[in-house]
């Protein structure tokens, strides 16, 4: 049975009932230590987080999967905002590694006179829609929409849990120039997973030598994560994300919008996607054929 799911907003912004208070979302942004080692994972939901957090898993024990397969994914690196996470972090092995799908207006104040770091990724927002299309039938935190159309135009309004991910890109690039700041999207890991380990080492400081990055690309290709019941939420309560209506390690692949949208639909996108990025003066990877 699927649980009672209702959205409420803090700040403006979208969060649903199931994983979220008012109580703990104030906690995240103005009581929550941030430590100076601590490094967090940002995204918008679908854009790869899961994915973010297996490699840095990885990372930490240097290629060797026994983590990996033995402690559930969520475990690993919880949402520090989430009800679920706040009582987890306490378990999480220093140094941390934290998840937060929270807009930057709204992150936690005590990050900015921190050292800690943040790793945010990005995916063309064409294949989060229809990512986030089969996520909302399994995850009982999202609202199901009746269909394409309806989350279509939902997401372009803003009208989702997280609110519109121009904004949330939009407020995270602002740390672009930061050097505790890194972004990457999940285009440049899937083309090329072993340069992007490399990069991300970079940023974090971690020195790993050639054998040992490629057990990490090895252990966080799509089949080894979809094979490993710790990352592929197959663990987790039936009634909490029901994989018998879909796979959360779906597909795995980049331009699935174009099995999903008609012309119309990619020609409006394409006018609003303009129109709100038109100041920000970044080509994503995506963006550049
Ligand atoms: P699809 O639904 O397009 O397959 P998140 O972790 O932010 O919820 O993102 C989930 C998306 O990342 C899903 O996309 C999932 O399949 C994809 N993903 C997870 N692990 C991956 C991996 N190792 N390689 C490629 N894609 C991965």
């Amino acid at each position: 049975m699927q649980m009672t799911m209702k959205y409420f907003t803090y700040k403006g912004v979208n969060f649903s009932t199931v994983s979220y208070s008012e109580e703990c979302l104030s906690f995240a942004e103005n009581e929550f230590k941030v430590l100076d080692d601590d490094v967090y994972i940002v995204t918008y939901p679908k854009s790869g987080t899961n994915w973010m957090i297996e490699i840095l898993s990885l990372l930490r024990t240097k290629g060797d999967p026994t983590w990996c397969n033995t402690v559930p994914i969520w475990l690993r690196s919880p949402w520090y905002e989430t009800l679920e996470g706040q009582s987890q972090i306490k378990d999480v092995i220093v140094p941390r590694v934290l998840t937060s799908h929270l807009p930057f207006h709204i992150f936690a104040k005590s990050f900015f006179t921190s050292k800690a770091k943040i790793i945010y990724i990005l995916r063309n927002p064409k294949d989060i829609l229809v990512s986030l299309f089969h996520f909302s039938k399994i995850l009982c935190l999202y609202k199901d929409p009746e269909n394409f159309q309806e989350l279509f135009e939902d997401f372009l309004q803003g009208n989702v849990l997280y609110n519109s991910w121009f904004d949330h890109v939009k407020g995270w690039m602002q740390m672009k120039d930061n050097n505790k700041f890194f972004f990457i999207t999940y285009e440049e890991l899937h083309e090329d997973l072993r340069s992007s380990v490399v990069r991300i080492c970079e940023f974090l400081g971690k020195d790993l030598d050639e054998s040992q990055i490629d057990l990490v690309v090895k252990h966080a290709s799509f089949n080894a994560m979809k094979e490993n019941k710790m990352s592929n939420y197959s663990v987790i309560p039936q009634d909490f994300m029901d994989q018998t209506k879909g796979s959360f390690m779906r597909k795995g692949i980049t331009g699935d919008w174009k099995n999903y949208f008609t012309v119309a639909q990619n020609t409006y996108f394409d006018k609003v996607y303009q129109e709100k990025m038109k100041d920000l003066n970044i080509k994503f990877f995506w963006e550049q054929s």
